[in-house]
């Protein structure tokens, strides 16, 4: 096993539920916050009898509840202030985000921006949010993007060539309810893409550079791998290899998806402090790009990241393929079962796949390296040459060189 950083650091809701049927305490958990409850959701979610259920059991409690269910995909600047709006019309004193990332980010945001009303451009980046925001429960339907602990919500701006992110610790949902039932309906390609993602948060959060290894004045949004974050990591490596593909062929193995939400949730909780680096920097552009999920690039990267960078993380890739359960947990054999998981859910080889030019590369390297605050945590220093290499052997789809 690697050597572990000698200090550590987490920032968590104040409650989690855990299980199977924690849904059916979400009222409860909601009723602790106030009596003005805004639900924000999407239209698919808000028709499925689990969300029905709360929303009745709410107002049968004598609650005021709004619901706003359009949330847009990659969630639009213009929907997001739209919301805020309406929200600030009703006065909620609790914000429940029920869905996706997209719903539950969204629901960061409108908390933030009822108790801040300034332009949201205001708070992009880092520990930029001046105070605490409303109430946040997060109830996620995915397995998924651990948004229901993170610090971090993220947005499309039409003024900025990448989405951007709002990434402060007053985010960070006051309680998160987690019930693996709630993600049986999501469809197969949902379940690929949040589900990889899951693992790419815990294999960056694993490798992410330790940085942390002295107290600073001042303590980032994200300071690296660390004591804390590293089991937790480990353990969402493990449930998310053993189960994500029986979750794709098969969504309504309970079994399955409750491991990969017990999965992703370890994983929110590792990358919340330790952050993600390599994968996610270069998905930024690619997304804006191609216009492809979130996970689907991040899955798509991370084999390649990971051969690039292997001479700086020989003994975390180990401990990553001990935890998928390999016979013999080399590097190269945990590095060829990386490319196999991802494969095996249908993510596609190569950036030339998701319809990217030879000449979008030398743009994509540039929009990567300014995403300065996951780049420089990778755990190779994120050189333009390192970019370049991942960049073009992600887009020939041939395995990335590894530089030390
Ligand atoms: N805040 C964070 O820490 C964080 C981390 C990673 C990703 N993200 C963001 O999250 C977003 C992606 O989230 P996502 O992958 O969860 O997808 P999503 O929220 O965009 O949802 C994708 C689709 O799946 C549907 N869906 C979700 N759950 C369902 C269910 N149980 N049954 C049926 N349909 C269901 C939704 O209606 C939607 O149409 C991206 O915008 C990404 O940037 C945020
Ligand atoms: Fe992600």
């Amino acid at each position: 096993m690697p050597e572990l950083p000698p200090f550590g650091l987490l920032r968590l809701p104040a409650e989690i539920r855990f299980g199977v049927g924690a849904a059916g305490t979400a009222a409860a958990v909601v009723e602790r916050f106030g009596r003005r409850v805004l639900l924000c959701t999407d239209r698919i979610l808000s028709a499925t009898p689990a969300f029905r259920s709360l929303h009745a059991e709410l107002e049968g409690r004598g609650h005021a509840v709004l619901v706003l269910d359009d949330v847009q995909a990659e969630l639009p600047l213009g929907s997001v202030l739209a919301a805020a709006e309406l929200a600030r019309g009703f006065g909620p004193d609790v914000v429940v985000g029920y869905g996706g990332g997209s719903a539950l980010d969204l629901a960061k945001l409108v908390a933030l921006l009822v108790s801040h009303p300034r332009p949201v451009a205001d708070f992009y980046g880092e520990n930029r949010v001046p105070g605490p925001v409303l109430p946040v429960v997060a109830i996620p339907t995915t397995a998924g993007t651990g948004s229901e602990v993170t610090p971090v919500a993220v947005l499309s701006d039409p003024d900025r060539a990448l989405k951007v992110g709002v990434s402060d610790p007053a985010l960070i949902p006051r309680a998160a309810v987690v019930d693996p039932q709630l993600t049986v309906g999501a469809p197969p390609a949902v379940t690929a893409h949040s589900g990889i993602d899951a693992f790419v948060h815990a294999v960056e959060s694993f490798t992410a550079s330790g940085r942390f290894t002295e107290w600073p004045e001042t303590l980032g949004v994200f300071v690296g791998r660390n004591r804390l974050s590293s089991g937790l990591a480990l353990d969402a490596v493990r449930l998310v290899s053993g189960s994500l593909r029986t979750a794709v062929t098969d969504g309504s193995d309970l079994a399955a998806r409750t491991d990969m939400a017990l999965g992703s949730l370890y994983a929110g909780m590792a990358f919340g402090t330790a952050g993600t680096h390599l994968s996610h920097a270069i998905q930024y552009p690619v997304g804006t790009l191609t216009r492809t999920p979130h996970g689907l690039g991040t899955g798509l990267l991370l084999p390649f990241v990971l051969e690039a960078c292997a001479p700086a993380i020989g003994a975390e890739l180990v401990g990553i393929g001990t935890a998928m359960g390999l016979p013999d947990p080399s590097v190269p054999a945990t590095l060829a079962a990386v490319r196999a998981l991802v494969a095996d859910i249908g993510i596609p080889g190569s950036l030339a796949e998701l319809g990217m030019q030879r000449t979008d590369l030398p743009r994509v390297v540039e929009l990567s390296l300014g995403v300065t605050r996951l780049v420089g945590n990778a755990p190779l220093p994120g050189s333009a040459e390192l970019v370049t290499e991942i960049v073009t052997a992600a887009f020939e789809g041939r395995p990335a060189r590894a530089l030390a």
